[in-house]
């Protein structure tokens, strides 16, 4: 009920009734009072005048279920949405949301993770209320050496969606890092559980920096916020809305052909360091080539001063600018 009530508030300029609302759903007035208060509890500043009835002046910048729910305008992402006030890690999460009847399309949100991972075993920092850390899960019908190009797909959906929302230029680090500024705003961890050749989920988790103020030493001159880039603090849920509602039309394009034959022009548009030198690093060993773009399979080709190309298979190397990370 409250997620309803929520979703007309959202919906109306005006002020609404309360007497409109209990009609409308069927319930007491007492319920449709019990609800308001909820959300007030919940930091949703909610103006109620005497004879006009009920209007949002603001909204907090929370990861319920139900704020998130009633911004989603998607086809199947986000049915069901599992929000936490704190989680080990949304990826393992999901993984046991799997095992235990999670469908395809679950969301898995927390405000902090306390074992946040990263790529190659490393952490990832999760600070509460300040970032996104989300994962979805997905149970695709494709064959399993398909599977890593879901991560260039989410990484387009971030960075359109962050583009569409706010005056920043968004680039992708290939194959999977989002970069504003020449730092990473965001990154991305994809796992899946497989049979032989058979795909029983694959866990795709996105952590994006968004209202952090400040990195440990560490990791500073690589990481940034949207706060940091852009001075104010910004709404999680609304952008979180954007990125789901964006990967479906992508992630239904790359389904459609199991590949980023209808992506990949859209994908090169934003990749950084196209037609420059990069540093190419594959066990210790350091080649310079210059990047061209993906093609269909999210090989980043490159080529050497004789113009042959040669394809670089994500997961192997490491790609970095020739004078720091991009
Ligand atoms: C990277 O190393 O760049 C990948 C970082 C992925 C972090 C996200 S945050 C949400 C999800 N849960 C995790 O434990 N990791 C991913």
């Amino acid at each position: 009920m409250k997620k309803k009530i929520l979703k007309v508030l959202r919906n109306t300029d005006d002020y609404i009734s309360g007497q409109e609302l209990c009609e409308f759903f069927g319930v007491s007035r007492t319920a449709v009072w019990k609800c308001i208060n909820q959300l007030k509890e919940e930091g949703y500043c909610i103006d109620s005048v005497n004879k006009k009835g009920y209007k949002i002046i603001s909204y907090p910048d929370i990861l319920t279920e139900s704020e998130i729910a009633t911004r989603l305008n998607t086809r199947w992402i986000g049915k069901n949405i599992k929000s936490f006030n704190e989680i080990d890690s949304t990826n393992n999460e999901a993984k046991r949301f799997a095992e235990n009847g999670g469908i395809n399309g679950d969301l898995i949100v927390s405000e902090v993770q306390t074992n946040g991972k990263g790529r190659r075993g490393r952490n990832w920092i999760s600070p509460k209320g300040t970032g996104i850390w989300f994962t979805l899960l997905l149970k695709p019908d494709i064959r399993t050496e398909n599977v890593s190009m879901i991560t260039l797909v989410i990484g387009m959906a971030v960075a359109k969606a962050v583009n569409s929302l706010y005056d920043l230029k968004v680039s992708i680090k290939w194959p999977n890092d989002v970069i504003v500024n020449s730092k990473k705003i965001t990154g991305i961890l994809t796992e899946m559980s497989t049979e032989l050749d058979y795909i029983n989920y694959v866990v795709v988790g996105v952590g994006i920096n968004v209202n952090i103020e400040n990195f440990e030493d560490e990791i500073k001159d690589k990481a940034t916020s949207l706060k940091i880039e852009l001075g104010h603090n910004v709404n999680r849920a609304e952008l979180l809305a954007k990125i789901l509602e964006i990967f479906e039309d992508y992630y239904e394009i790359f389904l459609e052909t199991e590949n980023l034959v209808n992506l990949k022009s859209e994908y090169n548009r934003i990749l950084i360091n196209v037609g420059q030198d990069v540093k190419i690093i594959q066990s210790n060993e350091e080649k310079i080539r210059k990047a061209i773009g993906i093609n269909e399979r999210g090989e980043l080709l490159v080529e050497d001063e004789n113009q042959n190309i040669e394809k670089i298979i994500s997961g192997e190397v490491s790609v970095r600018g020739l004078y720091g990370y991009v």
